[in-house]
């Protein structure tokens, strides 16, 4: 049976049952931030099992994409070394919400597997639940494995919570679960013994795993018991295969084998050669996969979360693409093979092949740079090592790995692949250590000018201090008491006239920069003076620092300051921040929802949105987007602002960034039915005070990133001004309506070049006839004559018919000529036919041709030589005379 027919055998017994046939969720689940990628089957049934959901159906049936690199359940390490760990892989399934339950999901079990697939049945093993002093064990089970099905009691066990109670991570449904085994036959045993599912993992293959969801665990550690008792269950595809298929490594059936004889045959090695190739193929063949999969669901390879995984994987590929020999991008020969083999099951793998090729081929050749240089500055540092005597292994200093990684991203999985090669250790601990200053470095700097001292201030100053941010109502706070005031990151009681520091109060209208919209600027006045405030940050707990030159008189602690921040420039801001989140909502309706924020800035005077995305924006989609948001500007919605939990907003489908961390309470921003975000901002609060949103640029930033450019409100009517002043002053210059403006450029600079070409033709020909004039009259050297001369413009041809037409007017003489163009030199000699032997052409270019940088040859009446060097032209036409003075002397003829 092909893989295929073993899907197709499953998914068609299941609804023969009356399960609901449900397509695989994307890789990337939509609502679910928990989890970086889908892990199992039942992740996209999530919220039916706790009850949050319904659906129209209580059975259902899937062919899931999962993906597994590290964390409970894999580690990329292995992958590639063993015969069934995958990063990528299809897990069967068949579902119950409260529905069936434990019987039926045993029977449905065995039967497939012993009647359907024809397994033999004396070769399978079941585990049950054996329970812990919390939770019961599950006789339930076992007693159906025993009663129900007949399986003698040697072949049912009784495991413990790590084997038979299954939780899909620290929070959500689980449940006790039982396992079935397959036994690969006496011949894989590998344990002295007793030999069985438990004790040995060689001999025994699990297959199938049927969980019985019954609790939620709860993100307080409680368990809660689940509105209705459920099935999901779980077979890997590529093990099932290997079973089916008499194989015992997942890599020997039908899924790898044709992308594991593909990359052999263009690495030009053989399987089964070695371990090591062997294993360098499974890895690339697991990781094209992977890549094709994650491409077609929206991920691209960046430094952090799901984009690292694909880096590294990718990484990790290339690398081992490197051991079996290839030095040029060779991924994207191996992905086409599993677009072929799978897309007719997931189709996205089609839509998504060009960027699968591209984003292979582009970090291919990205990683052929980090590589170069790092590996071989690796290698050099590895063998500098001195021995320590005979057993102490060899230890590459942290110090030495950081200094690696932070100059040449040299990355540390693959320093780890590369030393253990070597036999030497990494000293991770120091190179954590570096790491970890580096980056307390990066959060203490403040625009450059600080250190960590300063940072302990704020820190010390947060235990004690709070600001309250009442910016959100209020542009101004009257009576806000200065809290504490600081120069150099030194505590000081009052500020100066003239003088720079850092002030905290206890309450203030001032935003302090995050999530991309800048902080406000505007002044504070107190008793005895005013400072004019031109940065906020927030550097710790809940204090906020505002940066204020004492503009008059001076500010000192205790009193109490008006604060007022620039109102026409906060206003700027929130229509740049919420015209933001109108472009995020546009990009993903008009370009896809892959569409993932990358970065924001929000300014007074205009916006920047990054956005993963692997190609351009094409002119109709930016049109499209342009209009999108602005109806919506036009349509006038109200923008409200909620507080909610985290949870509840991302479950309404709330936008918000991976890798952020918000509290459990959090603000979100709604506009009408078109964008929901979370953010912690200001906006407008309704859409029309945004007034005209206009695109200004859009291009790439990084591998898989673009970047949008955009103004709105008066930055609009700013730009319209300025283009429509460019288009007045095209009109009266050119004499033409603004209509006709291109056209008119157009045809004049078709003019221009027409007028150019002629005039440099002119040129030439002044040239040409000059040196003819000159050819009646040359220069003498021992009585021949001599013309040297320089003719940029010419062409070779050009060149050479002039030289062959002097050379007819002087009756006995040399002609040298010279040109220079775009970075090309060339020379060339032509001698009347009575001096051929006396002067030859050929040896005479040869002595010139060194000093254009290059060498020379040709007939004894005409030759050529080449060169870059375009400063000594002028000498070698000079050195001609000389030359040939000397050629007449030795060759009297
Ligand atoms: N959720 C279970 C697993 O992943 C069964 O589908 O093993």
């Amino acid at each position: 049976m092909t893989s295929h027919e073993i899907r197709r055998t499953f998914l068609d017994y299941f609804t023969e049952h009356e399960h609901r046939l449900v397509a695989s969720s994307p890789l990337v689940l939509p609502r679910d931030p928990t989890l970086l990628f889908a892990n199992a089957g039942m992740n996209q049934f999530k919220d039916i099992f706790t009850g949050k959901d319904k659906r129209s159906y209580v059975r259902a049936t899937t062919s899931q994409k999962c993906l597994r690199v590290s964390g409970k359940h894999n580690d990329l390490e292995m992958v590639g070394r063993t015969p069934r760990h995958h990063t990528f892989f299809e897990m069967l399934g068949n579902f119950s919400f409260g529905d069936y339950f434990k019987e039926e999901a045993v029977v449905f079990a065995w039967e497939l597997l012993t009647e359907v697939f024809e397994l033999p049945a004396d070769r399978l093993w079941a585990t049950v639940f054996g329970g812990t002093d919390e939770l019961a064990a599950d006789d339930e089970a076992y007693a159906l494995w025993r009663d129900r099905i007949g399986l003698p009691e040697e072949r049912i066990l009784r495991l413990g919570e790590k084997d038979n109670f299954w939780r899909m991570g620290d929070t959500g449904p689980c449940g006790p679960c039982s396992e079935l085994h397959f036994d690969m036959g006496p011949e894989w045993t590998s344990v002295e013994g007793t030999s069985n599912p438990e004790t040995d993992e060689r001999r025994f293959m699990e297959i199938w795993n049927l969980v019985f969801m019954q609790f939620n665990q709860r993100k307080d550690g409680d368990l809660v018991e689940l509105p209705a008792k459920s099935v999901d269950t779980g077979m890997g595809l590529e093990r099932l295969c290997a079973v089916l298929q008499g194989k015992y490594s997942n890599f020997d059936t039908d899924l790898f084998r044709p992308l594991i004889e593909r990359t052999a045959s263009l690495a030009g090695v053989t399987t089964g050669a070695s371990d090591e190739i062997d294993f360098s193929l499974r890895v690339i063949a697991d990781h094209a996969r992977a890549l094709c999969f994650l491409v077609a669901d929206g991920v691209v390879p960046a430094n952090d979360r799901r984009g690292y995984v694909l880096r590294r994987l990718l990484r990790r590929a290339i690398r081992h693409g490197r051991k079996l020999g290839f030095d040029a991008p060779f991924l994207h020969e191996v992905t086409p093979a599993v677009i072929d083999s799978l897309a007719d099951i997931y189709p996205e793998l089609l839509a998504a092949r060009e960027a699968i090729l591209e984003v292979g081929r582009r970090e291919e050749q990205r990683f052929a740079e980090t590589l170069t240089t790092g590996l071989s500055l690796f290698e050099e540092a590895l063998s500098g090592l001195k021995d320590t005597g005979e057993d102490r292994p060899r230890v590459l200093p942290g110090d030495e790995l950081f200094r690696l990684y932070d100059t040449y991203g040299f990355p540390l999985e693959l320093a780890r692949d590369v030393a253990e090669e070597h036999g030497v250790q990494l000293d991770e601990a120091g190179f954590e250590e570096r790491m970890a200053q580096q980056r307390s470095r990066a959060q203490a700097s403040w625009k450059g000018a600080a250190g960590n001292a300063e940072d302990e201030v704020y820190v010390e100053l947060a235990k004690s201090h709070e600001t309250e941010f009442l910016g959100y109502e209020q542009t101004r706070v009257v009576d806000a008491p200065v809290l504490a005031l600081l120069r150099d990151g030194k505590l000081v009681e009052r500020l100066e006239e003239g003088s720079e520091g850092e002030i905290v109060l206890a309450a203030t209208p001032f935003y302090a920069e995050s999530g991309g919209q800048l902080a406000d600027t505007g002044f504070l006045a107190g008793p005895d003076g005013r400072a004019a405030v031109l940065d906020v940050r927030r550097p710790a707990g809940q204090l906020l620092i505002h940066r204020a030159r004492m503009e008059q008189g001076s500010l000192a602690k205790g009193d109490a300051v008006l604060a007022e921040i620039d109102v026409i420039r906060r206003d700027a801001i929130r229509r740049n921040h919420t015209a933001t989140h109108l472009l995020h909502a546009a990009l993903r309706e008009v370009v896809g929802t892959h569409v993932k924020q990358a970065g924001s800035l929000v300014a007074p005077d205009r916006l920047r949105f990054d956005f993963s995305h692997f190609s351009g924006l094409s002119d109709r989609a930016k049109a499209d987007i342009e209009s999108l948001v602005n109806r919506i500007v036009l349509e006038d919605l109200p923008v409200q602002t909620e507080e909610s939990d985290i949870e509840q907003a991302l479950s309404q489908g709330a936008m918000a960034l991976f890798g952020e961390k918000y509290g459990d309470r959090v603000r979100l921003i709604r506009v009408g039915d078109f964008s929901l975000e979370l953010c912690g901002g200001t906006h407008t609060t309704r859409t029309g005070e945004i007034g005209l949103i206009k695109l200004t640029d859009e291009h790439g930033i990084a591998s898989g990133v673009r970047r949008v450019e955009a103004v709105s409100g008066a930055s609009s009517l700013e730009r319209f001004r300025q283009v429509h002043a460019i288009v007045r002053a095209l009109e009266e210059n050119l004499s033409v309506p603004g209509e006709r403006v291109i056209e008119e450029v157009e045809r004049r600079l078709g003019q221009l070049k027409e007028a150019q070409r002629a005039l440099e033709r002119q040129r030439l020909q002044a040239v040409q006839e000059r040196l003819k004039q000159k050819a009646a009259d040359p220069e003498r050297v021992a009585g021949i004559g001599l013309l040297a001369e320089r003719v940029d413009g010419l062409s070779p041809q050009e060149m050479r018919e002039l030289a062959d037409n002097l050379r007819g007017k002087l009756r006995s003489g040399v002609v040298v000529l010279g040109r220079a163009a775009g970075g090309k030199v060339s020379l060339l000699v032509a001698v009347t036919a009575d001096l051929k032997q006396r002067v030859p052409a050929r040896d005479l270019v040869k002595e010139l041709g060194p000093m254009i940088g290059g060498g020379g040859g040709g007939r004894a009446d005409m030759a050529e030589a080449g060169g870059k060097n375009e400063a000594g032209l002028d000498d070698a036409l000079a050195a001609a005379r000389g030359a040939v003075e000397r050629f007449l002397e030795a060759n009297t003829g």
